[in-house]
């Protein structure tokens, strides 16, 4: 679809530019805006989805705009805000990287202070909420910055808990949720956060480049995007909308085939790919721990969706103590076989730096166990478990 857009763009680039591209994204975000809308999740089985909402409040179409990617929506919220020297915003030791970097790029010129919770795995929802709530509750945060779902380790933030916890103590919410769409069914308007990100391009299968920001309506005369167009209007207050809506002459098929991802999931019945990815998610993980003794998961099942992380015990007696850890591999080695021999691209770091290892799997449609079987397979060939 993308390469649609991208001929149909050349065939007549004036009448796409001045007539045909910008109605079509604006019912492009009004179907977006609906399915960021969803009034129920009716999955209870692993508790994920059993938040229920009684109202449906559809999530207004002019809140949301189409960005390039996460990096792009955190900044332009981030970048925009005027802080004070007294303000305080509040990240994580999982923040991602952009994320904390754009925090940092805002400290210099302001000079605000920095809390980081410090967050350790496993977890659960009760010690990550008893994480942050000293912070919030001091009442001295200005900018509380929450994944929905964190990048390393991959786990579900208690979003539902956590914002009316910030907002209650007086912080403005801005969720990184560059994870989330297309993982975990979301409602926004329940949610009530700030300003949210997410990426079109992880888990709705949209090609790189398709991103929205969310910003609430009474919020929107602050945002702007980071580059500056004929958008911008300094005569009125609230330019949102236009500005993001034309940030210069660009492709914008990442954008329209937004279209195709949505139609893509809803014909699908957008809550049973919810279900399938969780349940192989929790077998594929099971499948590891069953098989490597000692090997355990970073957060419960009420935290994880289509993202699991599986600790690599030391050895076969279950022995995880990090000192003389992994004999007979290193990842380096590991990747080597993995990429070259069977063809597969895991995602395994270390929990912190010299700390326990552990692999990432990502569960999508047109994966199933024996995939991770071959994955299992593939790994004791090459790791000494002695
Ligand atoms: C939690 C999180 N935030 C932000 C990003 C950045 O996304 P992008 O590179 O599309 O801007 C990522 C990318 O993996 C991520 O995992």
């Amino acid at each position: 679809m993308e390469r649609r857009w991208m001929s149909e763009a050349q065939a007549n680039t004036l009448e796409w530019f001045s007539y045909k591209v910008r109605p079509m994204l604006r019912e492009i975000r009004a179907k977006l805006a609906t399915y960021l809308s969803v009034r129920s999740f009716p999955r209870t089985d692993h508790g994920q989805h059993s938040l229920k909402f009684k109202y449906q409040i559809q999530v207004p179409t002019s809140t949301v705009v189409f960005v390039e990617n996460a990096s792009q929506g955190i900044n332009a919220v981030v970048r925009s805000l005027n802080f004070k020297p007294t303000d305080t915003v509040l990240l994580t030791n999982v923040t991602y990287g952009m994320a904390r970097n754009a925090v940092l790029f805002a400290q210099k010129r302001f000079g605000f202070n920095i809390i980081t919770v410090d967050l350790s795995f496993p977890t659960d929802e009760n010690q990550i909420l008893e994480a942050f709530r000293p912070h919030l509750e001091g009442g001295n945060v200005t900018l509380a910055l929450f994944d929905h779902i964190s990048s390393g380790p991959a786990v579900i933030f208690p979003l539902d808990k956590l914002i009316p916890m910030a907002k209650e103590n007086g912080a403005m919410v801005l969720v990184d949720g560059a994870h989330a769409v297309g993982q975990v069914p979301l409602n926004l308007t329940a949610l009530n956060p700030d300003f949210y990100v997410s990426n079109g391009h992880k888990w709705m299968c949209s090609p790189p480049g398709s991103a929205f920001l969310y910003v609430r309506s009474e919020l929107q005369y602050l945002i702007h995007p980071t580059v500056i167009s004929f958008g911008y209007n300094p005569t009125l207050n609230n330019t949102y909308v236009a500005e993001f809506e034309w940030i210069g002459t660009r492709d914008f098929s990442a954008w329209l085939a937004w279209k195709t991802a949505l139609e893509f999931r809803l014909n699908l019945t957008d809550t049973a790919v919810h279900a399938y990815n969780n349940d192989l998610c929790l077998n594929a993980s099971q499948l590891f721990i069953d098989r490597w003794p000692g090997a355990y998961r970073l957060a419960p099942s009420n935290m994880t969706a289509s993202l699991t992380n599986v600790v690599i015990p030391c050895n076969n007696k279950g022995n995880n103590s990090t000192a003389g850890c992994y004999v007979g591999w290193d990842l380096v080695s590991l990747y080597e076989v993995l990429h070259t021999k069977w063809n597969i691209w895991p995602f395994i770091t270390e929990l912190y730096p010299g700390g326990p290892r552990y692999i990432r799997l990502s569960c999508q449609i047109y994966l199933s166990l024996a995939d991770y079987e071959l994955l299992a397979t593939a790994m004791d060939s090459v790791i000494s478990w002695n």
